[in-house]
């Protein structure tokens, strides 16, 4: 065992006595989505700062935590609240519940977040499923030395959001009488939001939303051959597209859409 895969079988040790056990899905819930962890039945709750190895937060009273249970009949490990790239963290802290996840067999990834919209049909308050995604974050967190343990060398990102989710949520989003959009995901570094320029170039090469998360959680897990859904919440227009941006537009938008988000993801689950 080497550096990684060491340091993330303490993590797991320590989990598992924590009673965690097995996986399906793991669970990450972007800003002002972290409600859905609330209904996890039989919750084993671990906050972030009593876990071995996980990025320390310098932020006090906002370090977020591990919630494991039961969700639409499926054991999940949802973290209530993640790691960005623009708090600091490394691209190797920012993934490392991941490769937790990965250690606690997860089969799939559901990945979160509150982003922009760049596509002109999207309006503020849609969810979209991510087909794909640009990494324009400026890293990568599979840059080092590679462990074969983990994952190979040279991932295939050719399909790393998993098509049959996107269709099964397509499905439950039609039943539900919720009309889910669909794109390409670009991950900006933050913490500014973008300037119109950046906009009209992210739309250029095929961007339909914009974002400071997610890019690296799905590749380490694509790394890790977990299938991923992305769900977005569009909860702005992004730069040039309206006045101006805030985040208090942002969680004001993820307050609107959340209970249809929440119930997307656990019938999707169920399905
Ligand atoms: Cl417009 N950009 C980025 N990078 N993140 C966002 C956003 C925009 N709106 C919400 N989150």
């Amino acid at each position: 065992m080497t550096g990684l895969t060491k340091k993330v079988q303490e993590t797991l040790n320590y989990l598992q006595g924590a009673g965690i056990g097995a996986v399906d899905f793991g669970l990450i819930l972007g800003s002002g989505l972290g409600e859905l962890a609330e209904e996890i039945e039989n919750p084993v709750r671990v906050p972030y700062t009593e876990i071995p190895h996980f990025p320390v937060s310098t932020v006090v009273g906002h370090a977020g935590q591990l919630v494991y249970g039961t969700l639409a009949g499926k054991q999940v490990l949802a973290m209530q609240g993640r790691f960005h790239y623009y708090e600091g963290y490394s691209m190797q802290e920012v993934t490392y519940p991941v490769r937790v996840m990965q250690a606690l067999k997860a089969h799939s990834l559901i990945v979160t977040n509150a982003c922009g919209g760049v596509n002109e049909n999207f309006v503020p308050g849609d969810l979209m499923l991510i087909n794909d995604q640009i990494n324009f974050m400026g890293a990568n967190p599979l840059i080092g030395s590679n462990e074969e343990e983990l994952g190979p060398r040279f991932s295939d990102m050719s399909q790393a959001f998993t098509p049959s989710y996107r269709q099964t949520a397509q499905k439950v989003g039609e039943k539900l009488g919720l009309t889910l959009k669909e794109g390409v995901y670009m991950g900006f570094s933050g913490p500014t939001y973008e300037t119109p320029a950046e906009i009209r170039f992210a739309r250029t090469i095929g961007a339909d939303a914009v974002g400071m998360s997610t890019v690296p959680e799905v590749i380490v897990a694509v790394h890790g051959g977990m299938k991923v859904l992305g769900v977005s919440c569009i909860t702005n227009l992004a730069a040039g597209m309206q006045a101006s941006l805030n985040h208090e537009e942002v969680v004001a938008t993820t307050e609107r859409v959340k209970s249809q988000f929440k119930t997307l993801v656990k019938e999707t689950l169920a399905a």
